[in-house]
């Protein structure tokens, strides 16, 4: 629909449908928070709904749709909405573990598939993707987003809304992202689910806004603010980051879309005193559309009357819905494909093998001792021990709301798969966090001694993570730590496999003693045949962490980003930085990762040793394969700034790349570095580049050990 015909239809409108255009009602199918799901198909009737969320599927939408558009004066069609986070019915890994993968094509092939899946259900937009960079386990959310570093979230931000809206051919299988939550939801203090965010500007610049700024730039047709505040202001009612930044200073046109009920929530928050306040701060803010807290259609018409908003101001909000509706194609083909048949694992065996693949990539193999995996030809016995051994369903994680749990693959069925020749014996020992019981924790033992070979699995059940899953001891349940003591204690040889959703704050004893440790952060439908494939040397792994494992919880947070101080840290030194207690990186960092094969870095070098304001430098490093086994490496380029006007962070990533290598085979990595990439925000948080040195890393991780140095010089003509 032409913007003639937009115009027409809001000179049309009733101030009720006006606002009905700006009000999204959950259906009742899955619940995504507190205010409970009324009957949206009566409303929609009624004029008072412009779109659904929490619904999917053949006789649902179309029923909706058919009152939209049969039972209403103006027959505006209505969107569809659900949280399509890392699958739709294909369930893919968790975004922390998908992230791992380092791999954007990948991330852009698993949004494509996802898209294709949720439009045959008859969906028209996803809440994703989510890109709150967050540095704190305890923050169960933190399974949502793509780990620590800013500059990976934005690279997956960019991947996700090129394959959510992009990338299938057939228009009718492009989702609408919407990129969530903006912004620096993921500092809420001590990582506590809603609480209050207390970032200074330069954060919020150089490590939350990024990831958003990708998104918008990839032009993603959504934008959801969080729930929380940052440094006192509600960002449901953020004017200066909604309106100057997200819409001025950026040029954002699409929807802004409230979280659930949040605009209602401002009266919690304090900062409006009922739902005309909280509607007027909103509108004010440029929230177009109301999820599920009823404040726009109670609100609004009051404020109107008094003046606080003006008909302009509604009518901006709906042309932009309409808008947004007739990108989505709605008004030519509003059940736009929509299948009867059910999309899924099943019927679309390609997305089958696609997640295997992806599961496969995200998993990160942390410790090897002596080669432990993958399991040798001679091994004949294996106890698989441990609550998650058979739990298929834990699998998915949070946010698979269509996903089908009986189609998921659990880690018992999947080393079964892959490891045929050997004779395999299955004890649970405990539950999830049930209390301990001695007598299973004793069958467990007593399978531990009858086998050459204990794969232990521990982790979380998905109740566990996500939304209002905050833990301040992010760690194994005392029911699990007293099994893992009992299976350590019988002196077998154990991989530990963890199945979990964010960093665990393991003790030292449950990583001394296994002699192999697998990080299998959830995988979704195919988790348990790609922890096959990993475990019987089918696949070669190839992912690293993301995200920091710290030692203490006293740590977080702890991250590879860290910026310098004064007083470095130095253990000969008691006056630097330091902890008495802990050491003060964290126990696994980003970049950590095992392969089968042994990569080898030759020096770094640069294709000319100074750069100007607007050019470029090629940064090369030659790896070669010295192991056994094709595999796949990742290499980083990370830079330090020495000597700049604000202090800097020791490492910032700037690019990274996979290389794929034939035993033997030695090929050469280049990057291209950019001199904007080198900018970094001034104290006005412009963005600013300064003559002199930069330190150029380039390695297998944030580890300095694992990196080659190579410096540069930026020259600028004045
Ligand atoms: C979450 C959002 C989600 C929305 C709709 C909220 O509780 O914070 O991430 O998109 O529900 O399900």
């Amino acid at each position: 629909m032409g913007a003639d015909k937009i115009e027409q239809l809001i000179g049309q409108m009733t101030l009720t449908e006006k606002l009905g255009q700006m009000s999204m009602l959950a259906a009742s199918l899955v619940v995504t928070g507190p205010v409970g799901p009324g009957d949206p198909v009566t409303l929609v009737r009624e004029g008072r709904v412009g779109g659904i969320l929490n619904t999917w599927g053949y006789d649902e939408i179309r029923e909706a749709q058919r009152v939209a558009l049969e039972e209403t004066r103006l027959k505006i069609p209505l969107y569809f909405s659900v949280d399509v986070l890392h699958g739709h019915r294909t369930i893919y890994p968790i975004p922390l573990a998908e992230a791992c993968a380092f791999d954007r094509d990948l991330w852009l092939r698993t949004a494509a598939e996802s898209a294709d899946e949720a439009t045959r259900d008859g969906i028209h937009m996803t809440f994703a993707p989510m890109l709150d960079v967050c540095r704190d386990p305890r923050w169960g959310r933190i399974c949502e987003c793509a780990g620590e570093d800013a500059y990976v979230n934005a690279e997956y931000a960019r991947a996700k809304v090129t394959g959510f809206q992009n990338t299938n051919d057939d228009p009718h299988r492009r989702l609408a992202g919407v990129a969530k939550h903006f912004v620096a939801y993921g500092a809420v203090t001590a990582g506590r689910d809603y609480a209050e965010v207390d970032i200074s500007r330069r954060a919020l610049h150089e490590v939350y806004l990024p990831p958003f700024k990708a998104a918008v730039d990839a032009g993603v047709m959504g934008v959801m603010p969080s729930f929380t505040d940052v440094a006192g202001i509600a960002m449901t009612a953020h004017r200066g980051l909604l309106h100057d930044l997200l819409r001025v200073k950026w040029g954002f046109k699409g929807v802004i879309i409230s979280d659930y009920n949040a605009i209602g929530e401002l009266i919690a928050h304090g900062v409006a005193q009922d739902m005309v306040e909280a509607a007027v701060l909103a509108l004010k803010a440029g929230i177009d559309i109301d999820m599920m807290s009823g404040a726009y259609e109670q609100g609004l018409p009051v404020a109107l009357e008094r003046g606080l908003v003006t008909m302009q101001e509604i009518d901006t909000a709906v042309r932009r819905i309409l808008h947004m509706k007739g990108a989505m194609g709605l008004f030519e083909n509003p059940l736009r494909g929509l299948q009867q048949e059910m999309p899924g694992p099943d019927t679309i065996p390609s997305h089958r093998t696609s997640a295997r693949d992806a599961a496969r990539r995200s998993l990160v193999l942390i410790k090897n001792e002596d080669n432990l995996l993958p399991v040798a030809n001679d091994v004949r016995r294996i106890a698989i021990i441990g609550p998650l051994a058979d739990a298929q369903s834990e699998m998915m994680g949070p946010w698979c709301m269509a996903g089908d749990e009986h189609q998921a693959i659990g880690i018992l069925q999947g080393l079964r798969e892959s490891l045929r020749a050997q004779e395999i014996t299955h004890v649970p020992g405990s539950g999830i966090d049930d209390a301990a019981d001695p007598s299973e924790i004793a069958k467990a033992v007593a399978a531990a001694q009858a086998s050459e070979l204990v794969v232990l699995c521990l982790g979380e059940n998905r109740q566990h993570t996500g939304e209002a899953a905050s833990r301040t001891l992010p760690r194994p349940f005392a029911c699990q730590m007293e099994l893992a003591k009992a299976i350590f204690e019988t002196g077998k040889p154990v991989l530990l496999i963890l199945a979990t959703s964010r960093p665990w704050i393991l003790p030292d004893w449950m990583v001394s003693a296994p002699r192999a440790i697998l990080i299998a952060l959830f995988g979704g439908t195919e988790a348990g045949r790609a922890i096959g494939d990993v475990v019987a040397g089918d696949y070669n792994p190839s992912g690293r962490l993301c995200i920091s494992w710290p030692y203490r919880t006293g740590q977080i947070p702890v991250h590879y980003g860290m910026r310098g101080t004064g007083r470095p840290h130095d253990p000969n030194n008691g006056f630097s930085t330091n902890f008495l207690d802990a050491p003060i990186g964290p126990r696994w960092g980003f970049g950590d990762g095992l392969s089968y094969s042994q990569f080898e870095l030759g020096e770094a070098y640069v294709s000319k040793p100074t750069i100007g304001a607007d050019e470029s430098v090629d940064v090369s490093i030659d790896i070669t394969n010295g192991g056994a086994r094709a595999g796949e490496a990742t290499l980083f380029m990370f830079t330090h700034d020495p000597v700049a006007l604000a202090t800097r962070p020791l490492l910032e990533l700037k690019d990274f790349r996979k290389a794929e290598l034939a035993p033997g085979q030695r090929a050469t990595v280049t990057f291209r570095l950019h001199a904007s990439q080198l900018h970094y925000p001034d104290f006005n948080m412009e963005p600013r580049l300064d003559n002199g040195r930069i330190n150029i890393f380039v390695g297998a991780s944030a580890r300095r050990a694992d990196q080659k140095c190579v410096t540069i010089e930026v020259q600028q003509t004045a």
